[in-house]
């Protein structure tokens, strides 16, 4: 049985790995990097290892990696870190490409640069909000990621994928990019297509037929993006303040052509929900349920609230209004999306709260969590349950990349898969 060599970046505790595991016995981690800026302890690395063993796990800062240390691959994968896009921040303080951490992209360009053997696949994940940022100048970010990636010979499909709409317990959106090496088999046959844009997204890609869309899908929108990386850095939807992102929730990019629509997602059933991942109430341990004296000020965080209130730093009143959460959480339907600050017991607006059968009300235990995210039950036991929430908030949801990786592999004909340098 020929192996697919995989790669797997910014690995977290290894969603990408759990569920290409899952998908076929022919993926192998040859290689993975996992490390979390200023933190002495390594939790995400320390549970990887934990789980899956040393061999081929890097736990230093990827920009001291030298390409040469990473292994010839077939696959690259990862969720580079988000946070410079993410939902627990406006779409105003994003830096996007250009904060911090955003940089990070140029170092899964490095590596595919510095790879005389191209990986021939690869398939990255990020938050949908990267499709539009920055604010000032929308779509930019996924603008230069694509013409940089279509300059290293590879042609790419894409889609923002909720996976609550395909059954999974979590409502988590994200946006899935799978890119093709020109001269495999998959980036042959879409370089051929690249026209039948709709074709591809509703039928023959590997999105498509892991997770269907209703048919026929719109016409699809076509543009290119033009010039060098800087260019299309300074240029791209330049100058029209408040102008929408021409990146719609699919879409392919065929040289520097991007053909992109929105799709409706097309599944029948099973559903799961909230109540279908919670434990016995003789498990959980009494710090989960919300005592008396703290219920007021969840009820206040979770309601609905219209006040006058002062900025504290430049004495600036302004008027502020949030609509009310449900509280608690509705039970028969999918989970809200699961972010970093779910952990610990201080009151919030955004850490799920459920009535347990007993009626009373309590936070979301670890497992629960790990349920959400479609991960092995204990995945990220041994370390603190505040630090196990915080890397489900940063985890994806398995099962995704399970449905994407039984695709991917049957598609990758038997024999030599990797692209060309
Ligand atoms: C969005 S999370 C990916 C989580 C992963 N998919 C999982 O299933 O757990 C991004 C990861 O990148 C890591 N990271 C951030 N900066 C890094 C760097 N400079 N080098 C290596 N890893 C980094 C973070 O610690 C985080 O675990």
């Amino acid at each position: 049985m020929d192996r697919i060599k995989v790669v797997e970046l910014f690995a977290g505790v290894g969603g990408f790995r759990v569920g290409l595991g899952q998908a076929s016995p022919r993926y192998r981690i040859v290689w993975s990097n996992q490390w979390e800026p200023s933190r002495k302890k390594q939790d995400a690395s320390a549970i990887y290892v934990g789980r899956f063993g040393a061999e081929g796990h890097s736990n230093v800062d990827i920009a001291t990696v030298d390409v040469r240390d990473i292994p010839d691959h077939d696959l690259l994968v990862g969720g580079f870190p988000c946070q410079d896009y993410s939902v627990a921040r406006t779409l105003n303080q994003a830096e996007g490409l250009q904060g911090k951490k955003g940089v990070l992209w140029w170092e899964i360009h490095r590596i595919l640069k510095g790879k005389r053997h191209k990986p021939g696949y690869i398939l990255l994940e990020n938050v949908d909000r990267l499709l539009k940022s920055p604010a000032r100048q929308r779509g930019r970010d996924f603008a230069v990621m694509l013409a940089s990636l279509a300059d290293l010979g590879y042609v790419v499909e894409w889609r923002v994928i909720n996976a609550a709409d395909y059954g999974m317990p979590q409502r988590r959106r994200r946006v899935f990019f799978m890119g093709f090496h020109k001269t495999t088999p998959m980036g042959r046959a879409l370089l051929q297509d690249g026209a039948q844009a709709g074709q591809w997204l509703s039928a023959k890609g590997i999105f498509a037929e892991a997770f269907p869309v209703r048919r026929p899908v719109p016409a699809p929108s076509a543009f290119t993006i033009d010039g060098d990386l800087a260019d299309v850095s300074a240029h791209f939807n330049a100058g029209r303040t408040a102008a929408a992102s021409p990146f719609r929730q699919a879409g392919i990019l065929v040289g520097r052509t991007v053909r992109t629509m929105d799709v409706i997602p097309d599944h029948e059933g099973p559903f799961t929900v909230l109540g279908d991942v919670l434990l016995p109430a003789a498990e959980v341990p009494p710090e989960y349920y919300i005592g008396q004296r703290h219920l007021k000020q969840w009820g206040y965080l979770k309601g609905g609230k219209k006040e006058v209130r002062t900025n504290k730093s430049t004495g600036h009143v302004y008027n502020y209004a949030e609509g009310a959460m449900a509280f608690p959480d509705a039970l028969d339907k999918p989970s809200r999306t699961i972010i970093t600050a779910e952990g610990g017991p201080a009151p919030s607006r955004f850490k799920h709260v459920i009535r347990d059968e007993k009626g009373r009300l309590r936070r979301l235990t670890p497992v629960e969590l790990e349920r959400l995210n479609m991960f092995p039950d204990g995945h990220t036991r041994g370390i603190p349950d505040g630090r196990r929430a915080f890397l489900m908030g940063n985890a994806l949801v398995v099962g995704i990349i399970k449905k994407a990786g039984e695709v991917l592999a049957a598609r990758i004909a038997e024999g030599p898969v990797r692209g060309a340098g």
